[in-house]
């Protein structure tokens, strides 16, 4: 708790002025600067929890991550092998949702659809062990995104499950994460966040 930092006044946002929003504004690039820390701390909530997994989930998500790096993928990719699952925690029925919200701002439209899916199309591996359909990602099959989706759930998702197998420390792919999350692409806030040019004045 920061109990000197200034604070805006209002008790109802429509009493709001723009004083009031400046203190806010400031406060909030400090705050957005701090965002891969906080995505570093929720990824190791993922450590030791193996829900019945042959690996914990966080050792899944760095296996997803270290076999996409050494097969030669950008930065961007790898970042969302790394967090295709951190949405384990507070998303157990829609995990994929939550990586894919939090990623969207800062990766390409394909990589943003092929994290959000990759969930639906996990499950052609597994879905008909539990009375689903494994086929579902079928009604998909025209996307354009298709292939790179069944592509990184076959050679790195679906792949990450070997204790034996190399594993790179979270130490790693920090910077990576750091990099991609350093400025977003897209945001309802963009244009307040881009550095304003000089006021002309009369
Ligand atoms: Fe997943
Ligand atoms: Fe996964």
């Amino acid at each position: 708790m920061h109990e000197h930092e200034p604070r805006a006044q209002f008790k109802h946002m429509e009493e709001g002025t723009a004083e009031d929003w400046q203190i806010i504004s400031q406060a909030f690039g400090g705050f957005a600067r701090e965002l891969p820390d906080r995505v570093i701390d929720h990824l190791r909530l993922l450590e030791g929890d193996c829900g019945g997994f042959p690996v914990d989930r966080l050792t899944h998500c760095l296996q997803t991550a270290t076999l996409a790096h050494r097969d030669g993928r950008d930065e961007e990719y790898v970042v969302c092998a790394l967090l295709h699952d951190i949405g384990d925690t507070l998303g157990p029925y829609n995990h994929a949702d939550v990586a894919a919200s939090l990623l969207e701002p800062f990766v390409s439209e394909e990589n943003h659809w092929m994290v959000k899916h990759h969930a639906i199309f996990q499950g052609y591996y597994f879905f008909d062990h539990l009375g689903l359909d494994r086929d579902l990602r079928e009604q998909f099959r025209d996307h354009p995104c298709f292939d790179r989706t069944e592509e990184f759930c076959a050679k790195y998702d679906a792949a990450a499950f070997d204790p034996e197998q190399e594993t790179l420390p979270l130490s790693f792919f920090e910077p990576m994460l750091r990099r991609v999350m350093a400025k977003p692409k897209r945001s309802l806030y963009k244009k307040s966040l881009d550095p304003q040019p000089e006021r002309k004045t009369a």
